[in-house]
């Protein structure tokens, strides 16, 4: 089992260890410290917690820089640093100003420590915290949320052999949750003016509004310029023709006046946008540009995800909950809260008649198939961010573990999603509003 912080006190420090890891487990940072994570024998479960840490925090006085205990303990770490590849930063956390053993002054002598006797308690534990955060590449939540922050995500690149072959399984698996809500809603014009954001190779946008019998035009927009090439050779022709373009510009409005001027459009009236918001930056602005350039009563359809609506059951070995926690910490896979910003967004922006009308894609009443492509289209490309975050920060140990840690685990996690009685709902969510 990975940790990520070893904690190393002598027994008068025992309280300080006891605020530390609490303060640190309120933030899931996973603490070993013993007596209460030792398992069986004293010794094979320091050197084994020692072995599977990424911080080691020396908790440094006078008793424990002369305690035999923490010296062998400090000795490890700084052995498992000189003497292996794998790595494990010690940080000092200075508790009194007592004078050092020399055996102490050796191992620690050109480290940087926190000092918590000038700034109080309290204070310093919040620095350790701050410092081992950036140490496990975990990002400091903005405002005391429940996820990470929302930021301007451009994962997508159409040499992305298997992002776009997840995302074809994915408008696959996808299309009975999505239900009829596109054929109803062109029953309500006459003919169909049609825009569709962020639409990657075209194909989910073509899927849904090509059997529209009214459908006039079809406009989609993506700032991949190989993807917007594939969509118009594929699907380009009277009714489909996609645009290159940024739909965070700030001259969005210009462009799509431009669009329109060319397309022969007045105003569109179904207003497509599938998996995007949780990529930008901006959605709220993106919105109130967008409600502009549609028709009185026209229709937006958001199909958008939510981590927190997950459900995994069993997870005896919480192996779904760690994986979405991962999924949630990299940066490529996007904004997983974005769905429960979105009724505010709409309302925010003058849109009416919201409706939320779906919510949740479960492996109820799937077949083997239906499964395996449901598991696919989440898990498969958590590893491969995870890899990539491990290359953007090379000196974060943690994105190094969490990459190890879904490769060793993904078989499992395959194995008991494909169990026939395994509960899956994946957080999707689909919202219509009108203008
Ligand atoms: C997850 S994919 C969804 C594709 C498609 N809408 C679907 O549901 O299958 C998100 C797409 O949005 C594109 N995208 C992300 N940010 C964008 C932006 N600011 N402007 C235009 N396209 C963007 C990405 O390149 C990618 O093709």
């Amino acid at each position: 089992m990975k940790i990520d912080v070893f904690i190393s006190y002598e027994h008068k420090s025992k309280s300080i260890a006891d605020s530390i890891v609490s303060s640190f487990e309120q933030d899931k940072i996973r603490c070993w410290y013993a007596p209460r994570d030792v398992i069986g024998d004293y010794a094979t479960s320091i050197v084994e917690a020692i072995e599977n840490a990424s911080v080691f925090i020396l908790i440094l006085s006078g008793e424990s820089s002369n305690s035999p205990h923490v010296l062998n303990e400090v000795e490890m770490a700084y052995k498992k640093n000189i003497e292996q590849s794998q790595t494990i930063t010690i940080v000092p956390f200075k508790v009194s100003n007592d004078e050092l053993s020399r055996a102490m002054e050796y191992y620690i002598k050109r480290i940087h420590w926190i000092d918590a006797t000038t700034s109080g308690m309290e204070a310093a534990i919040t620095d350790l915290k701050k410092k081992v955060k950036r140490l496990l590449g975990i990002r400091e939540e903005p405002d005391g949320s429940d996820g990470h922050e929302r930021t301007r995500n451009t994962y997508f690149t159409s040499e992305d052999s298997k992002e776009i072959r997840r995302l074809r399984i994915q408008d696959r698996t996808v299309l009975s949750f999505d239900g009829t809500i596109y054929s109803d809603g062109a029953k309500n014009f006459s003919k169909v003016t049609a825009l569709d954001l962020g639409s990657n190779r075209g194909d989910n946008f073509f899927n849904r509004f090509s059997p529209l019998p009214n459908l006039e035009k079809a406009i989609g927009i993506e700032y991949d310029k190989g993807a917007v090439e594939y969509a118009n050779k594929k699907f380009g022709a009277d009714k489909f023709c996609f645009y290159c373009y940024d739909v965070e510009a700030d001259d969005l409005a210009e462009r799509l006046e431009q669009i329109c001027d060319e397309q022969g459009i007045e105003k569109f009236n179904m207003v497509n946008i599938s998996m995007l918001l949780l990529h930008l930056k901006k959605p709220f602005a993106l919105l109130k540009t967008i409600r502009r350039f549609m028709e009185p009563d026209g229709l937006l359809i958001i199909r958008d995800i939510d981590d927190g609506f997950n459900v995994a059951f069993p997870d005896k070995e919480k192996l779904f909950e760690q994986t979405i926690r991962y999924c949630a910490e990299s940066e490529f896979s996007g904004y997983r809260t974005s769905g429960r910003e979105i009724y505010t967004m709409l309302k925010d922006t003058g849109f009416k008649d919201i409706k939320l009308e779906n919510l949740g894609l479960s492996t109820v009443g799937m077949d083997y198939d239906e499964r395996e492509a449901l598991f696919d289209t989440y898990f498969s490309f958590i590893a491969g961010d995870l890899q990539s975050m491990a290359q953007k920060y090379p000196d974060s140990e943690h994105y190094k573990t969490a990459h190890k840690w879904i490769q060793d685990h993904y078989d499992r996690l395959e194995s008991e999603f494909m169990r026939d009685d395994f509960f899956f709902v994946l957080g999707f969510m689909l919202f219509s509003a009108r203008k």
